[in-house]
This record gives C-alpha cells, sequence and structure tokens, in this order.
C-alpha cells in the first residue's frame, strides 16, 4: 500500500493563508501535523486519500463553501470553562456592576454584556449568572447577555445551554442548584441544563472578529474578549481590538485573557487592571 502523501508546503502555506483570511487564525507552518490531525475525519468523510488531496480540493471550491465552514469549526481552539479566570467575574460584580449603576444617573440602569469569542457560552452563562444574583440581591436593572463566536457548532452548543455534569466543577455550589436543570432520567444523569429565566436573557449569534463591521449596538457596558486574540496576529489584534471599543458605552470595560493584556495598546482604553480596560471619551 502506498503511503498518504504528506501535505506540500505551497498547499499547507495556501491553506493557512485562508485560514488566516477567514479567521484571524495564524496556524504556523510547524501546525502542519495538526491539521492533519484535526482534518482527518474529513478527509474519511470524501472518501480521499490523503489530506493533501481534501486541501487541494477545498481550496479549488470543490468541497464546496459548507465544508470550509466544517474545517473553521475544526481549526478553531474552543477551550473554555464556567467562571474561567474567576477573578473578572469578581471584578464584574464587585466593581464594574456598582460602577455601571452608579453612572446610570436616574434612569433605570440597563447592562449590555457581550462574550466575544464565547465558544460553547460557559462565559456568557457565567456572566449571566453574576448579573441575575445582583438583581436577586436587590439591584435594580435591565440586563441582557450576548455570545458571539465564528464556530457554527460551539454556537449549536450554546444556544441548547446543554452541558456535560462535570463542567460545574467550577461553578459555586448555589449558582448551580438555582441556575442549572437536572433530570431524573438515568440517561440524562451526566448533563445539565441552563434554566430558562437565563436562558432567556441570553443570546447567541455568529459573527467573526476579522468582519469590518460588526452587527452588534455601540452601547456595550462590558466586553469579555478572552483567548482569542492570541491566535492573531499582532496587526490583526489591534484592528480587532479598535473595532471593540467602538462598540462600548463611554465608561464600559474591556476584559482580555491573562495571557492578552499585552497586546491592549488602543487610544480611548485605559488599563484599570492587568487585563481589564476603561473606555473614555477619546
Ligand atoms: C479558546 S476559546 C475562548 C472562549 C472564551 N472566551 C473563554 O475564554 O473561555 C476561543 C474562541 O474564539 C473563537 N474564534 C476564533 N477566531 C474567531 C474569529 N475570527 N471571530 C470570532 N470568534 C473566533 C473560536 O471559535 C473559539 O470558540
Amino acid at each position: 500500500m502506498n503511503a498518504p502523501a504528506r501535505i506540500e508546503d505551497h498547499t499547507s502555506a495556501r491553506f493557512r493563508a485562508l485560514m488566516r483570511e477567514l479567521t484571524g487564525i495564524s496556524l504556523v507552518a510547524t501546525k502542519v501535523s495538526l491539521i492533519e490531525q484535526r482534518l482527518r475525519r474529513r478527509v474519511q468523510a470524501h472518501g480521499l486519500p490523503d489530506t493533501e488531496t481534501y486541501l487541494r480540493r477545498l481550496l479549488d471550491g470543490s468541497l464546496g463553501e459548507a465544508e470550509v465552514r466544517s474545517v473553521v469549526d475544526l481549526i478553531t481552539t474552543n477551550t473554555t470553562s464556567f467562571f474561567r479566570e474567576p477573578d473578572h467575574f469578581t471584578f464584574l460584580r464587585d466593581q464594574i456592576l456598582p460602577a455601571l449603576l452608579a453612572d446610570a444617573g436616574r434612569g433605570r440602569p440597563r447592562v449590555k454584556v457581550w462574550s466575544a469569542a464565547s465558544s460553547e457560552g460557559a462565559e456568557a452563562f457565567s456572566a449571566a449568572m453574576v448579573l441575575a444574583e445582583a438583581e436577586r440581591d436587590g439591584a435594580a436593572f435591565d440586563w441582557a447577555v450576548l455570545g458571539t463566536d465564528i464556530s457554527t457548532a460551539v454556537l449549536e452548543k450554546a444556544r441548547s445551554a446543554t452541558y456535560d455534569a462535570a463542567q460545574m466543577q467550577t461553578v459555586p455550589r448555589p449558582l448551580f442548584r438555582r441556575y442549572f436543570m437536572t433530570s431524573d432520567d438515568p440517561e440524562l444523569r451526566d448533563v445539565v441544563r441552563v434554566v430558562p429565566e437565563l436562558r432567556r436573557r441570553v443570546r447567541f449569534h455568529a459573527l467573526n472578529l476579522m468582519d469590518f463591521d460588526y452587527a452588534v449596538a455601540r452601547d456595550v457596558s462590558v466586553i469579555f474578549l478572552r483567548n482569542v486574540l492570541i491566535y492573531f496576529d499582532p496587526s490583526d489584534k489591534k484592528k480587532v481590538v479598535r473595532r471593540l471599543r467602538d462598540h462600548l458605552a463611554p465608561g464600559g470595560f474591556l476584559i482580555v485573557g491573562h495571557a492578552e493584556s499585552m497586546v491592549v495598546d488602543c487610544p480611548g482604553l485605559v488599563q484599570i487592571r492587568p487585563t481589564i480596560f476603561r473606555r473614555v471619551e477619546p
């Protein structure tokens, strides 16, 4: 039997250029084996002999647009968890929310949170639990959470708001009891679902951070942009941060991942904590 053809350098370069153009994700040449590993099932699904043949057909368009979307789903890294980098959620509760409510003056405050690379929704629902708890404690305000991502597969999961019970390890017990449903059905023992009252306040839609325009309101109170800039080139990181800044209300907050704070150097944003920035009038 012939050994499968290895991916040729120019095919790999064209594929990486396509992914960069579509997603901003910068796949380095050394990650060819990762590409092969992630695409193996697609190669098999099309009955093709090897990844080289598959990539050539993807690149010449003969596998169609839907296949390109499947590849984007496979190339993106979707690791996430509830209350990941927990100090951000403590800061949201103890500092950001009181500041936003105090700034609102006499009208009823409205707090809008945007999880801008939401993956399966754990970040959006973690923020939602913080806001729901504040409301429960007597704060009077309206709120809504938006989650967006480029990957259609993770958005589908986020909309279902259904998670493995094992993912609840990082959810504080009282919040788990209040905001998740379990089932008596033994088949569903390992699955939990966010309660409808919370689901109603959290929406998800597709959005590519590489797009020139974002179909999102320009008065967002808090944007979470965590653990996604790390995959982008410096010039793309800068553009994304500037575009997101323009969606923050004056006094709004941008929160980035702990590995990403150094990349935010943007007029109109002042750093108030190592990973937290606030919009000031430019
Ligand atoms: C590692 S996850 C981070 C999830 C969450 N923010 C967190 O910190 O737990 C990165 C997410 O960014 C998304 N992503 C990658 N490129 C993107 C782009 N160009 N536009 C929007 N989302 C993107 C991926 O699909 C993935 O779900």
